[in-house]
């Protein structure tokens, strides 16, 4: 069949089309809206001028991909749900303030230098380096080769909480990098059981730059009281903050890029694909009640739809290697070799045999893991 001009060009309009309803979608499920102060940036976290900020719900679900040699907070992380926390990001065209609020019911302080006391603690994580073409670190501290800056503050019973900036490359990688422009405070409000805390900082540093249209974050909650502390806590999947500042360009590119998993055709039927990952996956992967495999064989999948993005499910799935989850190389099974050219290969076979549709099958089901009925606002499209 010979296609006539006209036709041609609806085809071309709907292949348009459909990618700009992808975009839309994505920025309505993923992404915080950067919004223009009008006055002075609020800092202290109980300002009244933040609730003028509409929130976007960012959820974080107990990690689970790596389990630690911890245990007092295993059985708890085992037994712990995914939580929403509210964001809200402000910017004066100058520095971006974001406000974070999550539920809490104690309010747990540790002394400033003890370790084996927890505080309630928070963390907000962005890449070093992004942008269109850029893989994004993995989202659990980064990895060897796309690092994270890291910005903590923790609860202390001397009042002023413990604040560090660090940058990491993988578990357990944190390493102090002191940055004087980060100013970061948290407070408890008994009343409503929540915290709030605030991250502030220049849009534009030297070794930082967030003054981009399409900024990727994730955060990260611990729970003094559940005594999570390192490694365990809860986490988010890669997000976006978005500006539409007139001084900020526009990244297409990128965003057609981040927006992988939103297009028509990038999720299929999860049913389908819970057959499939039931039939094949389950004998390396445990996930919610599905725990036949060895434990420590590979990353338990029980709240990996919270954590994991599209892009990073598909790469995981058909080139296992190029997003090695960098897990601790201490576990009985190693989740993978390290050739003499420093370079790391998976013990999970690639999946390319997969049809298009198969694929989409598998990354639906393993979108809705760990998912909550309440999150499917953020989760249905
Ligand atoms: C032979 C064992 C094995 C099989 C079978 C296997 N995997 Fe994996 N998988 C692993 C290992 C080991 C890792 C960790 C190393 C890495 O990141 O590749 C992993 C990592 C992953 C990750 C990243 C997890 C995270 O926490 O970031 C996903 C997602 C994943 N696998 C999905 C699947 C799916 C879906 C299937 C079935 C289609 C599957 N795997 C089959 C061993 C396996």
């Amino acid at each position: 069949v010979r296609h006539g001009p006209a036709l041609a060009i609806a085809l071309a309009v709907g292949a348009v089309g459909g990618a700009a309803s992808a975009n839309e979608a994505f920025l309505r499920a993923e992404a915080v809206p950067v919004i223009r102060a009008r006055g002075a940036l609020p800092k202290a976290p109980d300002d009244a001028a933040w609730s003028a900020v509409a929130p976007t719900e960012v959820w974080v679900a107990p990690q689970r991909t790596v389990r630690l040699n911890d245990r007092d907070v295993n059985p708890r992380a085992d037994a712990g749900q995914p939580a929403r926390v509210e964001v809200r990001a402000l910017s004066d065209g100058t520095k971006l303030a974001l406000h974070l609020t999550w539920a809490d019911r104690t309010e747990d302080r540790a002394p400033p230098d003890e370790s084996a006391r927890f505080g309630d603690a928070v963390a907000v994580e962005m890449p070093l380096e992004y942008g269109a073409g850029r893989r994004l670190p993995y989202v659990g501290m980064g990895d060897e080769r796309a690092h994270v800056l890291v910005a903590m503050v923790r609860a202390t019973t001397s009042g002023a909480p413990r604040a560090g900036t660090y940058v990491a490359a993988g578990f357990g990688s944190l390493t102090r990098a002191p940055l004087s422009w980060m100013e970061m405070a948290m407070a408890y409000d008994a009343r409503a059981a929540v915290w709030r805390a605030t991250f502030v900082r220049p849009l534009r540093a030297p070794e930082h730059d967030a003054g981009r249209a399409l900024v990727p974050f994730a955060i990260a909650v611990w729970d003094g009281g559940a005594r999570e502390r390192g490694g365990n806590k809860s986490l988010s999947r890669w997000r976006v903050l978005h500006s539409t500042d007139a001084g900020v360009k526009p990244e297409p590119a990128y965003l057609a890029e981040l927006a992988y998993g939103y297009g028509p055709g990038d999720a299929g039927s999860a049913d389908r694909g819970r057959a499939l990952v039931e039939s094949t996956c389950v004998a390396c992967h445990r996930f919610g009640a599905k725990q036949i495999a060895p434990p420590g064989m590979a990353p338990d999948l029980t709240h990996i739809g919270v954590i994991a993005t599209w892009a990073y499910l598909r790469d995981s799935i058909t080139q296992p290697s190029e997003v090695v989850v960098p897990g601790l190389r201490t576990t009985p099974m190693p989740w993978f070799s390290v050739d003499d050219k420093h370079q790391k290969h998976s013990k999970m076979p690639s999946f390319t045999n997969y049809t298009k549709e198969q694929l989409a099958d598998v990354l639906a089901y393993l979108k809705s893991l760990g998912v909550a009925p309440t999150q499917s606002k953020e989760s249905s499209r």
